[in-house]
């Protein structure tokens, strides 16, 4: 019997399926020529959770996809996570929730529910979804859930050159659903993200003057954000955003957010394309003691080599170097403008 590693957080990628095209999304795949979103496989995605569960002790799992309302029996699974003792995060767009399956995240103490809301109206976030309708759905969702219990909605901002005109009232907006927790990521370069890069990017100047301004916002309400996206302290110093938490890149696989997908592919965050290894082939621990000794995070970019902060930054998301330039060596593309 393998030794079962202790890992802080997973994300669990319950299916590649999508009933949305944000222009932003990071799923690595989207980026592939030819790509060919494969349906949803519920018996495939049981049996990776079950593997993951009796190989690791997951202290959170967050579900999440592409879209995981796609995948028929999604509950059985959360069921599986909360038996094993995990706490459990929902990511969805929040078009496909029902009052059944609010329902079903009450009983099975879903801890929360994650639903992007990405501009005050609807025609602005129906058209970065590519799903007309889904701003309607999405809000009406969030209501419903604040309503059994504000505390487990986290509305999340995608900051883009899009929606940057509309941050604080889209704020607003969150803040009128009583929710004191939301995610405000900045736009990470990869996946169907890096078709639409030129319309989405922002300066640093932008960057920097509307994380400034949410984060006065944010104080001024009570209410405070985390950063999902690792940026260089460079572009963006957390000391400068008291309103708002940022994530940064940790080496330690234990404190990473290790993303387990359907198929039981193993990648270190997220955002990377990297596979690592598969869990039915050979165990999670084997597989990120590997990544562990490979040395893959010891190179150091040329821009960062002389950095006192490097220790702490370690040169921002480089998964979006990887995912942009197929190099993990680069500092995250957002220093290239
Ligand atoms: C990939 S989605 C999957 C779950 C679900 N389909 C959803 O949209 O919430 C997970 C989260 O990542 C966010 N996201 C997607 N692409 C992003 C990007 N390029 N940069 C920052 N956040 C992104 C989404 O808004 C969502 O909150
Ligand atoms: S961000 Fe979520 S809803 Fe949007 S395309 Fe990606 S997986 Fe689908
Ligand atoms: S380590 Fe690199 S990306 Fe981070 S602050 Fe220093 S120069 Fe910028």
């Amino acid at each position: 019997m393998p030794d079962r590693v202790h890992l802080d957080m997973v994300v669990f990628e319950t299916t590649d399926a999508c009933n949305q095209s944000c222009k932003f999304c990071y799923n690595h795949f989207k980026s592939q020529q030819g790509f060919i979103m494969a349906a949803p496989d519920f018996s495939l995605a049981k049996k990776s959770l079950q593997t993951l569960l009796q190989q690791a002790e997951v202290s959170s799992i967050s579900f999440s996809g592409g879209e995981p309302l796609l995948v028929p029996r999604l509950f059985d699974l959360i069921l599986k996570a909360r038996f094993a003792g995990s706490n459990v995060h929902l990511l969805t767009n929040g078009t496909l929730l029902t009052d059944d399956t609010i329902g079903y995240c009450r009983d099975l103490g879903v801890e929360m529910i994650q639903i992007p809301i990405l501009a005050p109206d609807a025609e602005l976030h129906d058209s970065i979804t590519g799903l007309a309708g889904s701003w309607q759905r999405a809000v009406a969702t969030a209501r419903k859930i604040a309503r059994w219990d504000s505390s487990r909605l986290i509305p999340v901002f995608v900051l883009s050159a899009l929606n940057i005109s509309y941050v604080l009232p889209t704020l607003e907006l969150y803040r009128d659903l009583d929710v004191k927790h939301i995610m405000f990521n900045r736009f990470n370069v990869g996946g169907l993200g890096i078709q639409h890069w030129k319309a989405l990017r922002l300066t640093t100047q932008q960057l920097q003057d509307t994380f400034a301004a949410a984060s006065r916002f944010l104080v001024e309400n009570n209410m405070v954000a985390n950063s999902g996206v690792c940026s260089p302290i460079c572009i963006l110093d957390p000391k400068h955003y008291p309103g708002i938490r940022f994530a940064l890149c940790n080496t330690d696989v234990s404190h990473r957010p290790i993303t387990v997908n359907y198929r039981g592919d193993v990648r270190y965050c997220n955002h990377s394309p990297r596979v690592l290894g598969n869990i039915h082939r050979e165990p999670l621990s084997q597989i990120l003691t590997q990544a562990t000794a490979s040395g893959y995070f010891d190179s150091v970019p040329d821009v960062c080599a002389q950095c006192s902060l490097w220790s702490r930054c370690r040169g921002g998301c480089r998964a979006a170097s990887e995912q942009l330039y197929g190099r993990f060596d680069l500092a995250d593309p957002i220093l290239n403008g």
